[in-house]
């Protein structure tokens, strides 16, 4: 099948675009470039377009042509970014959606696996959070995917409309070392900076309910959250998912902060002494996925271990640092 991508030249669409390819499916990319970078996927069309901008509506229509369904990966991901320019990250985001549903109804194309994530659920905390939790998001980020969200629903009430709404928790590893997250934004990233500079990575709080003292969060693997974004598309474009419907895509298992470090340790052979601070405002303790809606309805579970994530994000890192790429 024909699947229009946005956001394919990314961190996580370049590990789907990667994985469609490799079955079979053809694929076609709408990307401003912004954060994305085209080596990551050599030999796959792409239409450069900014996806808020008005103007992009005619250039996805035609993009669109013979294309069975889109997975929506464009959007702005910094938090801290978002909080400090919330207007801005509607326009983006909420904006991005819109233009692209319009030209998918222009077309009559209505499948789509959308990138939302667990910062919906806010403050939310738990060791199995399932997709019935409360969505209460604490940041304007959070607040566009649940718009995001809440379009798809409403657009599947009125037309012919099938949508999975992926929620991620923790992503991260890479699936070939070319592919890894250049953006200094999440925990493992954080540490590789720490370590790069030769400064102790900081522990944010060591006295949480938990048996280290430390946050506990679920990883996943890139590769295995991209196998997700495959299964959701072939549950949506066989008609197996009605209207707009959210799953949880994490391992169920959760990680301390402590043990990711140790992982890294590992991974790097580097000696790591954290240097604990004091607690961030708004950190739960335990955020794990309830991940068996996936399971059950998808047919997906995730199969790489805290190791194999923590390790290909180190090669990935040795090799991006060196200036080296696909
Ligand atoms: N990485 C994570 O931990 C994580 C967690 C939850 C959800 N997500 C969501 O997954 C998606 C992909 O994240 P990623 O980590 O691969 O980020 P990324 O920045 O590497 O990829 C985003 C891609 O979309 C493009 N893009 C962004 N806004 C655009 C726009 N308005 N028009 C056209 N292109 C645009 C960028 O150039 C980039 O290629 C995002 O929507 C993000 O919010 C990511």
């Amino acid at each position: 099948m024909r699947v229009l991508v946005t956001g394919g030249a990314g961190y996580i669409g370049s590990h789907v675009v990667r994985q469609l390819v490799e079955r079979g499916d053809e694929v076609v990319v709408v990307d401003d470039l912004e954060t994305g970078d085209e080596r990551r996927i050599p030999g796959i069309p792409i239409v450069r377009t900014e996806l808020s901008d008005p103007a992009a509506i005619p250039v996805v229509r035609e993009a669109l042509s013979d294309v069975a369904a889109v997975i929506h990966f464009a959007g702005r991901k910094r938090v801290n970014e978002s909080v400090l320019r919330p207007a801005w990250y509607y326009q983006q985001n909420v904006g991005g959606m819109a233009n692209l549903l319009l030209a998918m109804e222009a077309v009559g194309v209505g499948s789509m696996v959308f990138s939302s994530s667990a910062a919906v659920y806010g403050t939310s905390e738990g060791d199995s959070i399932p997709e019935s939790a409360p969505t209460n998001p604490i940041n304007p980020y959070g607040s566009t995917k649940l718009i995001g969200e809440r379009m798809l629903s409403d657009v599947a009430a009125v037309r012919p409309f099938r949508s999975a709404s992926l929620r991620y928790f923790n992503v991260a590893g890479a699936g070939a070392p070319e592919l890894g997250d250049t953006a200094v934004l999440n925990l493992v990233p954080m540490v590789f900076e720490r370590l790069d500079a030769g400064e102790a990575p900081v522990v944010f709080g060591a006295d949480y309910p938990t048996p280290d003292g430390t946050c506990i969060r679920d990883y996943i693997h890139v590769s295995d959250l991209a196998a997700a974004h495959l299964a959701a598309l072939d549950a949506v474009t066989d008609g197996r998912i009605d209207g707009n419907r959210a799953f949880n895509i994490g391992t169920g298992v959760g990680s301390s902060v402590r043990e990711m470090v140790e992982a890294i340790e590992q991974a790097s052979g580097i000696r790591i002494e954290p240097r604990i601070v004091e607690r961030r405002e708004g950190d739960p303790a335990v955020v794990v996925a309830d991940p068996s809606r996936a399971r059950s309805e998808l047919g997906w579970k995730a199969r790489h271990t805290l190791q194999d994530i923590v390790s290909s994000a180190w090669r990935s890192h040795v090799l991006l640092a060196t200036g080296g790429h696909a």
